[in-house]
C-alpha cells in the first residue's frame, strides 16, 4: 500500500510513520529527514536547502520531487511506502501521482493528522527542552509559526485535492501516541479490505 501520513508541523508524522514501518512491510519516506541527511553530510542539495529549511520555507518542487523518485526506485519500497511530510504543494502532488502511475501504482489513502495549533507550538516546545541544547535548525518559536503559515498556505489545500480523489482520511491526532497508532491500523484494515 502506498499511504500519506498528513499533517502540520509537529502533528506526529514521524512518530507514526516509524511506528508503521515497524509493523508493515512499507518503509517511511520522510523527506524532511532526507534533507537533514543530506545537510549532515555537507552535499551539494544540503547546502542548497539548509537556509531555506532554517527558515521554515518549502524546498524547490523539483528537488524533493526527485529525491522522493530516486528512493522510491529502491527494491524496499517495492510493497509500498509510507510518504511523510511529501508532497507538500499541489504540484508535488501531481508530480506523485504521475510517478507512481508510470509504475503502475497508486495512492492508496491519506491519513490526516488533525491537531490544534496550541498543542503543535507546545510539542515543539516539549522537543526543544527535550533536545539537549541540540535542536533542528528549525525547531524554535519563530520557525515554526513559519513553517505553520506555510502548511496553511501551501500544503493544507491539499485536503482537498485528495477529498475529491476520495482517499483521505481524517484522525484525532490529539490523542496519546498509541491510540492515534491504533486509529490509524484501523483505518489501513478498512482500506486493504476496499
Ligand atoms: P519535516 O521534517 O517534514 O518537518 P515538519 O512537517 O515541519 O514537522 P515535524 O517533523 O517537526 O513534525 P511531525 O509531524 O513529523 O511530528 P513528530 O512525529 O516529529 O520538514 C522540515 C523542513 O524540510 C520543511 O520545513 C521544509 O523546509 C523541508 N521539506 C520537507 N519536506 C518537504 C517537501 N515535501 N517540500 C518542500 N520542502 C520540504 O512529533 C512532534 C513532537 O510531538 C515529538 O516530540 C513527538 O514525540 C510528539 N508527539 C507526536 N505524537 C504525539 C501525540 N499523539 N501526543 C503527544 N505528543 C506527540
Ligand atoms: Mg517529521
Amino acid at each position: 500500500m502506498n499511504l500519506v501520513i498528513f499533517g502540520p508541523p509537529g502533528s506526529g508524522k514521524g512518530t507514526q510513520a516509524k511506528l508503521l514501518q515497524e509493523k508493515q512491510a512499507w518503509p517511511q519516506l520522510s523527506t524532511g529527514d532526507m534533507l537533514r541527511a543530506a545537510i549532515a553530510a555537507g552535499t551539494e542539495l544540503g547546502k542548497k536547502c539548509q537556509s531555506i529549511m532554517a527558515k521554515g520555507e518549502l524546498v524547490p518542487d523539483d528537488v524533493v520531487v526527485g529525491i522522493i523518485g530516486e528512493r522510491y526506485d529502491q527494491p524496499d519500497c517495492e510493497k509500498g511506502a509510507i510518504f511523510d511530510g511529501f508532497p507538500r504543494t499541489i504540484p508535488q502532488a501531481r508530480s506523485l501521482d504521475s510517478m507512481l502511475k508510470l509504475r503502475n501504482k497508486k495512492i492508496d489513502l491519506v491519513i490526516e493528522l488533525k491537531v490544534d495549533d496550541k498543542v503543535l507550538i507546545d510539542r515543539v516546545k516539549t522537543r526543544i527542552a527535550q533536545s539537549g541544547g541540540v535542536a533542528r535548525a528549525d525547531d524554535n518559536p519563530e520557525t515554526l509559526q513559519n513553517r505553520l503559515a506555510v502548511y496553511y498556505q501551501n500544503t493544507a489545500p491539499l485536503l482537498e485535492f485528495y477529498k475529491r480523489q476520495g482517499k483521505l482520511t481524517t484522525v484525532d491526532g490529539m490523542a496519546p501516541i498509541e491510540a492515534v497508532t491504533k486509529a490509524i491500523a484501523v483505518v489501513i484494515e478498512k482500506a486493504a479490505k476496499g
